[in-house]
């Protein structure tokens, strides 16, 4: 089982029905993956589980699911026409296109896009000149500005009035609403406005499984503050933000916040902090929090026209907010979270022979089977007992059955799934009508009787 960590937790994902690359059977398209029976489990869990931290157990914020094909000229406002891009040059001989910037500094880490100064691109091309094509030695080209954003045709004509954009941040949809959400709910500053949905981006070099894909869904919070007020914010949403990742079980020590440089700051923001993670590929960003001042809401009044100002009525004022935004992605949080509960225990645990095993101690809320029913035997009544044990739990949670095997080889089945707590029939739960569960992390065994296990479950499930 030894190699490379990614590659087996790759390999985990296919095997156990948690990811699939997606349209394999044609070769697959790169960069876009599926979510099978467990990964759709794993992934509605994070979502639910930040979307109870900063909506459902929050008296200043609100939901939203706003379209994700919207006005194009929503996209001028933002800036995403103009900035969304990457500096690309391509090499004459073999055709292969590379990002400029990353040939210039073939030594610094990938990193999202961000916006360049005429200057800066003079440097870039400057520097260029003496740059060949690394994979054929071949000429390159000039550098050429490649936006990020997909392009597609609303109704039947494919004509330039008619192009609309994939939307590359969920962020904008919730800008556009901001007085329409303001006013149905009658919420005062400081609030926010949270949303989860899909966005897309033709980035240059997507990779790493679900870490950088073309099609992601993001979990973002426009937080509208007065601008005095904003820079504190910003703080306490770090730590929050920060906070949540701790208390679904990611080891502190692969979590760090990281203060973006001047530099490296979106066109829209000011000031910048990423929350990164040390995955199998390295410190990379998990998540942003910006703070995002009034620029967007200032930018799509000008180009919309309409008034997008606040107004307090305790002090008579009228004003525009300023904006801090969490904006985390579900699938990279997913890869921290599968990666920091990766296990390989060479050898086993004991249960199932010699071999290695995996465990993947995922967080109990986040595991996408909670419990698995099963029978030792196929007879004396223990699968009736367990399927009707089953039949009660699955109205409170996700739960699986299994008859198949050797009793080692079921409970390895369900730990590499994360299953917290496996269920065992024997031919004693026919006399004392009780059941033994075992607890994946720490393998003890409880004798719990069938009318408690409901119970028993739910107490564990609130407790952590
Ligand atoms: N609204 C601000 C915004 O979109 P971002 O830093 O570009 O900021 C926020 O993206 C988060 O979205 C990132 O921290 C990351 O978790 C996720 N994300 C961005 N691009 C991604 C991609 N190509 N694939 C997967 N997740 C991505």
């Amino acid at each position: 089982m030894a190699g490379n960590k990614m590659d087996n937790i790759v390999n985990l994902c296919k095997r156990r029905g948690i990811i699939f690359p997606s349209s394999e059977i044609y070769g697959g398209i790169g960069s876009t993956w599926d979510y099978g029976p467990i990964g759709v489990h794993l992934k509605n869990n994070v979502k639910a589980a930040w979307w109870k931290s900063v909506v459902q157990e929050r008296d200043d914020v609100v939901g939203l699911d706003a379209a994700i094909l919207m006005h194009p000229d929503t996209w001028k406002a933002s800036g995403h026409i103009a900035s969304f891009s990457d500096p690309m040059v391509d090499c004459k001989r073999c055709k292969r296109r590379f990002r400029a910037d990353h040939l210039v500094e073939s030594m610094k880490k990938e990193e999202d896009a961000v916006e360049r100064t005429p200057e800066e691109m003079s440097n870039m091309e400057r520097a260029l000149e003496s740059v060949m094509c690394p994979e054929c030695g071949g000429e390159l080209t000039s550098i050429r500005q490649f936006n990020l954003m997909f392009k597609t045709y609303m109704g039947p004509v494919e004509e330039s009035a008619a192009i609309v954009y994939l939307r590359p941040e969920t962020a904008q949809g919730i800008f556009v609403n901001f007085k329409n959400v303001q006013t149905s709910t009658r919420k005062k500053l400081p609030f926010g406005i949270a949303q989860i949905g899909k966005s897309f981006r033709n980035e240059i070099t997507p990779g790493n499984f679900i870490f950088r894909t073309r099609e992601f869904e993001q979990m973002e919070i426009e937080y509208f503050t007065r601008p005095e007020e904003a820079e504190e914010w910003h703080k306490k949403w770090l730590q929050d933000r920060y906070d949540w990742y701790i208390s679904l079980g990611i080891n502190p020590e692969k979590l760090r916040l990281r203060p973006h440089g001047e530099d490296e700051l979106a066109h829209y923001a000011c000031a910048c902090s990423d929350i990164e993670y040390e995955f199998p590929i390295g410190w990379s960003e998990l998540e942003g929090v910006a703070n995002r001042t009034d620029y967007d809401l200032k930018q799509h009044m000008e180009v919309s026209g309409k008034d997008l100002s606040y107004f307090d009525e305790t002090t008579g004022e009228r004003l525009v907010p300023y904006v801090v935004e969490p904006s985390g992605g579900v699938d990279r949080a997913l890869l921290a979270f599968l990666s920091d509960a990766y296990e390989e225990i060479s050898g086993g645990r004991g249960e199932a022979g010699a071999e290695s095993e995996v465990v993947l101690r995922l967080h109990p809320r986040l595991a996408p089977i909670k419990t698995a029913l099963l029978p030792l035997a196929k007879k004396g009544g223990l699968p009736e007992i367990a399927k009707d044990l089953q039949n009660q739990l699955r109205k409170c949670f996700m739960t699986d059955y299994d008859e198949r095997g050797s009793i080692g080889r079921r409970y390895r089945r369900q730990d590499e799934i994360g299953t917290p707590w496996c269920i065992t029939v024997d031919f004693q739960s026919v006399e004392d009508q009780a059941v033994t569960i075992r607890d994946r992390d720490t393998m003890e065994q409880a004798r719990v009787s069938l009318d408690k296990v409901k119970s028993f479950i739910k107490d564990k499930l609130e407790e952590c």
